[in-house]
Formats: structure tokens, sequence, C-alpha cells
């Protein structure tokens, strides 16, 4: 979704912009650009609807200020055009904006105050830039102006860096619901809506919140709350390692993430078990949950569906009941809550609009929450109760891969240390750091079949209009993040779906040629999803199967090591990734920036 870079001080403000803006690639877009201000009064705005190369490209040698603003587009009003790429500006083309967000009542403030103002562009963002001015036209200092604008906007997300060319030095920011942090740097200072986007200038942020509008200058930021009054913001210290994002010698971000999992699985492991495989989860994060009465988990996509094991494991371990909910839903159900009830978020980037939503409500309620994340302070992790952090390393490709294991290895984790607190017996027994250890070297038998797994991808998959995932249980759960993977990569049509399930309705669309893949991990239904495969073969379905090794038969296609029933997705997913990446790179696509999609979804 949006990027934002920003950057004034003592520096080459395009080079600061241009990499920034590489860095947050990841996140999905659709066109960029970049504004750089000059103290002379030169100036420069240069779009594209290309990548983030092409602007490159673009950008002449001329180019050469010290403040500048920068932003990748992730279209939501209007489409991708050079017109509606950011940076926005106003009509006598003195104020330039970037904006990640959305503006609802933008269609109002135009039609209430712009009339006969001509817009350039179909975007919201192009009426805040256009409002700011009119109201420095009135007779407003720019502050006021970018002020009563934002008192204006609502129901609206943003965060917003505003240039005024009258200013070169300065960036007015702003913030509601969009991520937007301030980075502090030696002569200059940064504003990104990632930090992974300016960790070449300064490993220093400011956390602002929302409502705030802060001003930056080379050699200082001020912050004002969303009353006006000046604010202290405390700053925290970013220690990712830039080259742990770095491609390395893979050819796509998913794949290098796939065979990071088995080192995923044993550095969970060492951080959260002990020697004796005992929980070292936080005692205060344990008795919140130990206290309540449900536990509600949250997420979307693939947290949901993380989500959905995570239930399974903690109603297993430690008694409690849970439910999981996709997070978009419950943000405005109003659901009916249990007298206790404990929060958790399940989010790879912390930042996923609909999950703050729902996270806003219980704060609201001064309800106790875990976010459980791959981001150390990520907007999620900041504002609920607790956090716990993935360790897996950033998580670049759109596609995830390695947080959904990292997401179900620390449940199981979480679920063990309040079971055990409670004296339950299935999680004093179950000896979760031997499982671990066998299911990274699990993972590892399996991504070793690379080339027998493209081969099927090939046979079975690329020519495909459609395919289906069934299981029931737990490898129910997984067959939904099997044909997510599958279709937001290979934009084959995909389906997982409860094998019982299938016969009522759904088997009408199996076609001779249709790819129908079984995951049987469980012992009690084996037999069952078995018969239900059988059924779609008998209509001309090609089918194939994922099987733990216990259950299996000769004609199994993937045999998967033998691990607890409560971990078996972390082994049953990888050859359901392996295939999607592999059906996506033999169709010649782009496996790690899929079409439409956005890693980090920063709008509901
Ligand atoms: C998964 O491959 C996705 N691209 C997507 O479903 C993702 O899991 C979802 O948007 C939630 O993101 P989050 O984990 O960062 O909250």
């Amino acid at each position: 979704m949006c990027g934002v870079v920003g950057v004034t001080g003592n520096k080459n403000a395009t080079e600061i912009l241009v990499s920034g803006l590489e860095k947050l690639q990841y996140r999905g877009y659709d066109s960029a650009g970049i504004f750089v201000d000059q103290p002379d009064g030169t100036d420069y705005l240069v779009k594209t609807t290309g990548s983030i190369a092409d602007l490159r490209k673009k950008i002449g040698p001329e180019v050469q200020g010290t403040a500048g603003i920068g932003h990748t587009r992730w279209a939501t009003h209007g489409g991708v055009t050079i017109e509606n790429a950011h940076p926005q500006f106003s009509s006598d083309e003195r104020f330039y904006l970037v904006h990640n967000g959305v503006i609802e009542n933008f269609q109002e403030l135009k039609d209430k105050y712009l009339q006969g103002v001509h817009f350039h562009s179909q975007t919201d963002t192009e009426v805040v830039v256009q409002l700011i001015d009119k109201f420095v036209k009135e007779g407003m200092s720019t502050q006021d102006a970018f002020n009563k604008t934002l008192s204006l906007l609502e129901n609206s997300s943003y965060a917003f860096m505003l240039m005024d060319r009258e200013e070169p030095e300065t960036i007015y920011v702003a913030k509601n619901k969009s991520p937007m942090l301030i980075g502090l740097g030696d002569g200059c200072n940064v504003v990104c809506s990632d930090s992974i986007a300016m960790l070449n200038v300064t490993h220093t942020f400011l956390e602002i919140q929302d409502g705030d509008m802060c001003i930056v200058k080379p050699d200082e930021v001020i912050v004002n709350d969303a009353d006006g009054n000046v604010a202290e913001r405390e700053t925290f210290e970013v220690s990712v390692d830039p080259s742990a994002s770095d491609k390395g010698t893979y050819p796509y971000y998913m794949l290098k993430e796939i065979d990071e999992q088995p080192n995923v699985m044993r550095k969970l492991s060492a951080e959260y078990l002990d020697e004796a495989g005992h929980p070292t989860i936080d005692a205060d994060l344990v008795d919140a949950i130990k206290d309540s009465d449900r536990i509600y988990i949250v997420g979307a996509g693939t947290s949901y569906h993380a989500g959905l094991v995570g239930k399974m494991q903690l109603e297993k371990l430690t008694g409690i009941p849970a439910e999981v909910h996709v997070a978009s839903e419950f943000a405005y159900e109003d659901p009916l809550l249990s007298e206790k009830p404990f929060f958790i978020f399940l989010s790879q980037s912390g930042e996923t609009a609909d999950s703050r939503q729902v996270l806003v409500n219980v704060n609201k309620q001064k309800l106790p929450s875990l976010t459980i994340t791959n981001v150390a302070n990520s907007t999620l992790s900041r504002e609920s109760t607790f956090t716990l952090l993935l360790q897996a390393g950033p998580e670049i490709s759109v596609a995830s891969t390695k947080a959904y294991t990292a997401q179900i290895a620390l449940e199981a984790i979480l679920a063990k240390a309040v079971g055990e607190a409670k004296g339950q017996s299935a999680a004093l027994n179950f000896d979760l750091k031997g499982q671990l250890a066998v299911v990274a070297q699990g993972m590892q038998s399996i991504v070793e079949e690379k080339n027998e797994i493209n081969q099927i991808a090939e046979d079975y998959f690329v020519e495909a209009n459609q395919a289906f995932y069934i299981g029931r249980g737990i490898d129910y759960t997984v067959s939904i993040e099997a044909a997510l993977k599958l279709k937001e990569i290979s934009y084959v049509h995909a389906e997982g779906f409860a094998s019982g399930e299938l016969k009522h309705g759904t088997i009408a669309l199996i076609e001779p040629g249709t790819p129908v893949i079984g995951i049987i991990t469980q012992a009690g239904t084996a037999g069952l999803t078995r018969s239900n495969l059988e059924e779609t073969a008998a209509r001309g379905a090609k089918t194939l199967s994922i099987v733990k090794k216990s259950l299996a038969r000769p004609e199994d296609t993937f045999v998967i090591p033998d691990v607890d029933e409560l971990l078996t997705p972390l082994l049953s997913v990888i050859p359901a990734q392996l295939l999607a990446y592999y059906t996506s790179l033999n169709k010649g696509l782009n496996v790690d920036l899929p079409r439409n999609l956005a890693k980090s979804v920063t709008v509901e």
C-alpha cells in the first residue's frame, strides 16, 4: 500500500528519497513520484506509472536539493496515471503533498469549498492540497491552513507530508490511523511510513500519534498534539540489520523466505523456550490470559488463517474457549463479548488498518490485548497491552510465508505457557521444544524437494483455471491458506474447502483436469478426507495429496514427517507455498509483487 518518505537537511534528498522508495516497493504500488525543493527556488517534480527503477531513470542530475518528499501509490481514488500519482500539488504549484490513506468526505469538501478550482487529478488527496492553498490565499499561515484542513477531514485515514515552496526546508507532517514515523538524523531529519526505508540515514525514530501535526526542519522537530499543544514524543531505536532485507542470490524474496522457515522455528524455540522446554513468556501476559474467560483472536488474510490454528492450540492446551475473527468484519459488528475477554492480534506487519480498528475499539473499552507481530514498534505493537515478536526477520514478499509459520509456532508456545500455568496436563506433557526441532528438520527436507515440486506445478497448475485444497479440522485451515497463496501470486482461482462440505454444492465446479489437493494429517479424519478426494477423482479431478507419514500410502504425492497434530500446519503448508511459488514463476509472473496487492494494508 502507499508508502511515504521525506527528508530535510544536509544530504542529497534525491538519493535518500529514491532509495527509501526502493525499500518500500515490497508494500505494493502502481506509481511513484518525488518532489525536491531547493533553497534557490528551483524545484523538481518527477512521477512515473512504472517502477522505482523507471523513476530513477527519469530523474536528471540537476535534481540536487536537500529537502523533498516521495510516494509510492496504491490506487484508491482514480486510475493509475501520472496525474493521479503523488505528490499532488495546488493549482499555483506552491504546495506539494503526499498522502497514504483515504479521505472519506473529499467529494463533500470539494463541492463545498473548491467550486471553480481546476483539478488535474481524480484523487481524494488533491482536495487536501487545494484546500490548504485556498486557506493560505485567504490569509492564513501554512500551518494554520494545514490545521484547518485537517479539522475538516471526517472518518479519514492519513499520513501526510506537505511542502510549501516558500519554506523549502520545512516538511509539515500529520497522521491519523495511517503509519508514520519521524527519523532523527545527523544534520537532517527524515519522515517515513516504515523505518526500513530510512535505516541508511538513522536508527532513531520518534513515535508520533494519531492527531499529531508536526513540523520537521533540518535541525528540529516540533510535535503538536490533537489539541494543538506542543507535545513530547518518545524516541525508539530500530535495530534491524538493513542487509537482512537483501535478496541474496535468490531470484525472489518469497523463495528466500520459504527457505528461512526452518531457522525461524529454531530461533523461536531458542528465544521463547528454556533448556527444559518451558516457555519463557512474560508472567504478566500469561496471567492476563489465564484470568480471561474467552480469547478473541483477530487478524486478516494469512494472519487470520494462522489464528484459526491458534484457536485449536489455545483451546486444547489451556482449556479456555477461543474464537477467531476476520478483522474487517469484527471492527464494525459491535460483538457481544464475554465477561473477561482477552484479545490476541495477529499481524505480520503490525500495521493492518482493519486489525488496528478493532484494537482501537478494544482500547476504548480498556480490555487487555496482545499483538503477535514481526515488526517491533509497529502501530499494533505500540497500542496493545503486550507484544510478542515473531523474530522471523523482514518479510518482503507480498505473499506471507515465514510469518504464517512463525505465528503458529508462537501461538503454540503461548498456549503451552498459559496451559502450564493453569496446570493443564495437555500443556505439561507437550514436548514442544522437541517437536519444534522435528518441524525444523521436516521443513528442511521439504524445501529440498524443489525440483519435484516445480515439476508438479508445471504439470498440474500452470494451465489450470481453478484448483481446490480440501481438508478437515486443522487441515481445512491450511487448505484456506494454501488456496490463498496460489491465487494471490499465480492468479489461478483457488478455494480451500472443508472436504466434507464439498459435496453440498461446490463439487459441481469439478471438471475433468481440475487439480484437487487433499491435506491429510489427522488420524481421526484421514479416511473421510480420502473418500472426499476420491469423489472428486470420480468426476475427473486430477488429485494430489499432502499426507503425514504415519497416514501415508504409496500413491500419495507429498509425505511430510510425523509431528504432533497441533503442529502439522507448519509442515503441510510448505509444499503448498512452493507449489504457488513455482506456478507463479512458470507463468512468468512477478512472484514478489503480484498485481493489485499490497504487503502492508493500511487502509480499511
Ligand atoms: C498474505 O499472503 C497476504 N498477502 C495478506 O493476506 C496478509 O496476510 C494480510 O494482509 C494481513 O497482513 P498482516 O499480517 O500484516 O496484518
